[in-house]
């Protein structure tokens, strides 16, 4: 990794779950970290890694002191609540911040582009959010935008596709048997290791130049069946009863079936050449016998997709 900028003292990890923690963790010995989270039991969670945090909902409009992001570097990692078109919470953050950070990194989803048959997407392509979901990070990052515009403050986007790694197998999609589509059949998608992610963040701070959006993947697009036999390999688990996409769009929920209905390949060029992120995991199959030995293999996984 990259020698840190001096100056950074302080990062702010908003929505410091699954990959804020891992970054934390990551940043802790080179500057002060707190993160936020919105639950106690979430703060106990950071408090059992010796992670500084603070408790703040961003629903509740819980008020943020004054001068929290004063020269900070602030990584906001918070989903969108799923009540609304917009991002009410990023919107409750961004108006409570009174002092202006360095650097203002946003994680945003690969949703952004829809679908794309299957052909590569690159930051340059025009976004085409084909579900709600997708259309409240749109608006999210146009809140980012216009926000740090107006202030000068170095903004970083970061589209984000499917994050794995321990503990964020489908583990248990495999245990439950539940169906997949036919190889043949599944349109094309993305993935990233959870630390290779965490690089990337650590990049946006160690890069001073970086600013803009950045696609976050591994490099290795394969639909989500082929990972999902691949896990089952690895795992030593049987392979998921494979099923047509008419099928699928019969039994399946329409939280996965609104992945499915999505192919592309996300390019990861501009982070591999600007970000200068050096990729752990390229290699899919490392990255799941990595996942599997941190976790112990056996235990059951949430996620993955
Ligand atoms: N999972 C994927 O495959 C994937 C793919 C692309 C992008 N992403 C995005 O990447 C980001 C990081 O993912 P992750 O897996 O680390 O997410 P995560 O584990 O679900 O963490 C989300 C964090 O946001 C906090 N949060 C939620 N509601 C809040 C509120 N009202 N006020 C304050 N904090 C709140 C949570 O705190 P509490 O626990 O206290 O609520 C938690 O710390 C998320 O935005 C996610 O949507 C995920």
């Amino acid at each position: 990794m990259i020698s840190a900028i001096p100056a950074v003292q302080r990062v702010v990890i908003v929505g410091c779950g699954y990959v804020g923690k891992r970054l934390g963790l990551a940043l802790r010995s080179r500057c002060d970290v707190l993160g936020i989270v919105s639950r106690a039991a979430s703060l106990a969670g950071l408090e059992a890694i010796g992670l500084p945090g603070q408790g703040v909902d961003l629903d509740a409009g819980a008020p943020l002191s004054p001068d929290w992001a004063r020269d900070a570097v602030v990584f906001y990692l918070v989903p969108p609540a799923t009540d609304s078109e917009s991002d009410v919470r990023l919107a409750h953050l961004l108006n409570g911040m009174r002092r202006r950070p360095r650097l203002f990194v946003y994680m945003s989803t690969t949703g952004v582009y829809g679908d794309a048959e299957g052909s590569e997407v690159t930051e340059q392509t025009p976004v085409n959010p084909l579900t709600a979901r997708a259309r409240r990070r749109v608006t999210a990052e146009g809140m980012v935008r216009v926000w740090c515009t107006e202030r000068e403050v170095r903004r970083v986007v970061l589209r984000v596709p499917g994050i794995y790694g321990p503990g964020r197998l489908p583990l248990g999609r495999l245990a439950t048997r539940e169906p997949a589509v036919r190889v043949e059949e599944a349109g094309i998608g993305n993935r990233i290791h959870v630390d290779d992610l965490v690089s990337a963040c650590i990049a946006t701070l160690d890069m001073p130049d970086a600013r803009g959006i950045y696609n976050v993947t591994d490099g290795s697009p394969m639909n989500s069946t082929e990972f999902l036999l691949r896990v089952a390999r690895e795992a030593g688990l049987p392979e998921p009863p494979q099923i047509s996409m008419d099928e699928a769009q019969l039994v399946l929920s329409p939280s996965r079936l609104s992945f499915l209905n999505e192919s592309r390949q996300v390019s990861n060029r501009r982070m591999l050449h600007e970000l200068k992120v050096q990729l752990r995991y390229a290699d899919v199959d490392e990255g799941i016998r990595q996942s599997l030995a941190e976790e112990g293999q056996g235990s059951s996984g949430s996620g993955g997709r």
